[in-house]
């Protein structure tokens, strides 16, 4: 049994009033809020167990990199990989797509490829695309979504050729809730030899990932958004392609040998993880990724799933209310646009009653632009979230209504 006022009890920061209202907190897509257990495992370790990882035989550190190790098996599990050694920690989804795009990308990527990317990314998924093109010489292809912001399954199978080397798709938008078929998405492109990396940033958090079963070759995600803390994000890749890739960045504990002459890499994950990682967030991540499976991944999706359809039937019922994104089995995820209100304006009343939201192109500028938008306002879920925060949404739309 689901107990979404229980569960919203581990969240200290939901107990508190916002402008003097209770807390509707709707912007879990940007950043979601930390349960006390990730909160108290972060201190524990600062407070008992600290020093540095990998670089220590005395006691602190051992114990240290056996908890980092620990959260990337934690990881491992989370997203069903086949080893913890296809689990690189990064900084988060942004840089981890970077990295690919730097090392894979730079390494196999050339003039006559193509790539393809959907017309529904986030920046972070595009940007690097564009900037390696640009070096390379490479073609860049967007495969067209439909109005309602529906993957279109024969607008990716019209551009997919021989040609295309890759495949790099969200799993979920982040501005229209739109699910991708990513599974499928794998199957075909591997029929034409390309390597799919999806970016798995908002899906991650509403579905249970496999990516086995997905089949994909990379995925990204951040773990602020799961529930843990910020500067920790994973890139899962498979072995063999990873163990193709040069390093990303150069330094400390990713060498083999190292001389004035020359220099030999570690192997995968450590050769991708220059520097002193961000070692006590990658254990608040496993703690994060721990709490998500204690509730189970299937209990927060039918949670989230109910209250989708609930969002949609309420705000589809608001005067004026334009929803951009309407896919069918869209996850929690609602961007909007009020008639005579701009979204800034819009963000400000609502923050008087307490309703926490964003607005702007949500880094998908070219996204907000297709839909015909300029600027839009977007609510969305998480495990948290009550049908009280919906309900507390549209009565601020409403008042908001009432001053223009
Ligand atoms: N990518 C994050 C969002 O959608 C920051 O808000």
């Amino acid at each position: 049994m689901y107990d979404v006022y229980e569960i919203r009890k581990d969240f200290p920061i939901l107990s508190l009033e916002m402008e003097g209202h209770r807390n509707a907190f709707l912007d879990s897509a940007a950043s979601a809020q930390k349960p006390q257990v990730v909160l108290d495992m972060m201190k524990c370790v600062y407070s008992h167990e600290y020093a540095n990882v990998n670089r220590g035989n005395y006691y602190l550190s051992e114990m240290i990199t056996e908890d980092y190790e620990g959260a990337r098996e934690i990881v491992r599990g989370f997203i069903n990989a086949k080893s913890a050694k296809e689990i690189v920690f990064t900084r988060n989804a942004t840089e981890s797509i970077n990295l690919v795009a730097a090392s894979w990308g730079r390494k196999f990527l050339k003039p006559g490829d193509e790539v393809l990317v959907t017309e529904a990314e986030h920046h972070a998924n595009l940007v690097p695309w564009q900037i390696l093109r640009d070096e390379i010489g490479f073609t860049l292809k967007v495969i067209k979504i439909g109005d309602d912001g529906s993957f279109i399954w024969d607008e990716f199978q019209k551009l997919l050729t021989p040609k295309t080397k890759l495949v790099a798709v969200t799993g979920m938008s982040n501005v229209l809730g739109t699910i991708l078929p990513v599974k499928e998405i794998c199957a075909k492109a591997h029929e034409f030899g390309a390597k799919v990396l999806v970016d798995a940033c908002q899906l991650i958090v509403h579905k249970k990932v496999d990516v086995q079963d997905m089949d994909c070759d990379f995925l990204a995600f951040s773990g602020h958004k799961t529930y843990g803390p910020t500067g920790i994000g994973v890139l899962y890749g498979k072995y063999e392609i990873l163990d193709s890739m040069p390093p990303y960045q150069t330094g400390g504990d990713m060498v083999d040998r190292v001389t004035y002459e020359k220099t030999t890499f570690d192997l995968p994950p450590a050769r991708f993880e220059a520097g002193t990682p961000a070692i006590v967030e990658a254990i608040g991540l496993g703690r994060a990724l721990q709490y998500m499976q204690e509730l189970g991944m299937e209990n927060i999706e039918a949670h989230e799933e109910e209250l989708t359809a609930y969002a949609m039937e309420k705000l589809s019922a608001v005067k004026g209310l334009k929803m951009i994104g309407t896919a069918p089995g869209k996850g929690g995820v609602f961007s909007f646009v009020v008639e005579g209100i701009h979204a800034q304006d819009l963000s400000f009343i609502l923050n008087k009653e307490g309703v926490s939201i964003r607005v702007g192109h949500h880094c998908a500028e070219p996204l907000i632009h297709r839909m015909g938008e300029e600027s839009v306002a977007r609510a969305s879920l998480g495990l948290y979230s009550t049908k009280e925060d919906i309900d507390q949404l549209c009565a601020s739309i409403e008042k908001a209504k009432t001053f223009f």
